[in-house]
């Protein structure tokens, strides 16, 4: 679904990442695994086309992106979430989710005028809703709804843009425990509709959900397998554990 060959990014003299392959197999949760500064939010920066990579190239189902405007690359059905909560406070949470759906529907903008159409997008607008655990808060301003309730929505956000991958950067950071589980169960059960890349410090959830662990290490990739072989891998365990 996913590949990148030979990825290079530097921020003036740092490098950030480094002659990067990765692969994320159709219909899997692959994560990504590392340090403080690893690189990990750079990576899905250099995907989602915020940055150009410095050398390498991006091709997403089978289509080099590489270098291509971020809202085209949502449009080509990738979709990503940020590690910082990125919704509209203000708005309720059936109108965020409204302007989710229309990023993917540019085209047809300045078609949304119509009535048939606004209905179209708030029809699954409400299913997402439904999806994400907020049944009976979406005419709630975002901004009233809990941390744990605001990365849900800005999941759905995510979804309402319909993508065939899912790029998810610290979707549980600063949530409570039960937050935590709630987000797990959301992500497990997205996983039969949507192929996941995942960035993730919480060992569990990162043990329990994955496919496949992509381990980096200042901007290399160290190590990548299956949960198993990664927990006994005694590189990653020295660099991103902390063991002797
Ligand atoms: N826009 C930028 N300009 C300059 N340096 C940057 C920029 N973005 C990231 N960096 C640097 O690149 C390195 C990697 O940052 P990145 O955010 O990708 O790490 P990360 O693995 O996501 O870390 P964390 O786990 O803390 O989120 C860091 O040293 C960071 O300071
Ligand atoms: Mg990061």
């Amino acid at each position: 679904m996913l590949e990148l060959q030979g990825v290079n990014k530097r921020f003036g003299g740092l490098e950030v990442l480094v002659d990067l392959d990765l692969l994320v197999r159709e219909g899997e949760i692959t994560s990504v695994i590392g340090p403080n500064g690893a690189g990990k939010t750079t990576l899905f920066n250099v995907i989602s086309g915020r940055f150009p990579p410095d050398s390498g190239r991006v091709v997403f189902q089978s289509r080099d992106i590489t270098g291509r405007k971020p809202h085209r690359i949502t449009m080509a059905g990738l979709a990503r979430s940020f590690q910082v909560t990125n919704i509209f406070g203000r708005l309720t949470v059936l109108e965020n989710l409204d302007l989710a759906s229309q990023t993917r529907d540019r085209k047809r903008s300045s078609l949304l005028a119509r009535a048939a159409d606004r209905r179209e997008v708030r029809g699954r607008s409400q299913a997402i809703l439904e999806r994400i655990g907020l049944t009976g808060r979406g005419d709630l301003p975002a901004g009233v709804l809990s941390h744990g309730d605001q990365r849900h929505l800005e999941i759905g956000m995510t979804l309402a843009t319909q993508p065939r991958l899912l790029l998810l950067d610290e979707p549980t950071s600063g949530m409570s425990p039960a937050e935590s589980a709630s987000a797990i169960d959301l992500i497990r059960d997205l996983r039969s509709e949507v192929t996941i890349l995942l960035i993730e410090h919480n060992m569990r959830l990162v043990m329990n959900l994955s496919d496949r662990i992509v381990v980096l290490d200042s901007g290399r990739k160290i190590a990548e397998g299956p949960p198993e072989q990664i927990a006994r891998d005694p590189g990653v365990r020295r660099v991103y554990l902390g063991d002797a």
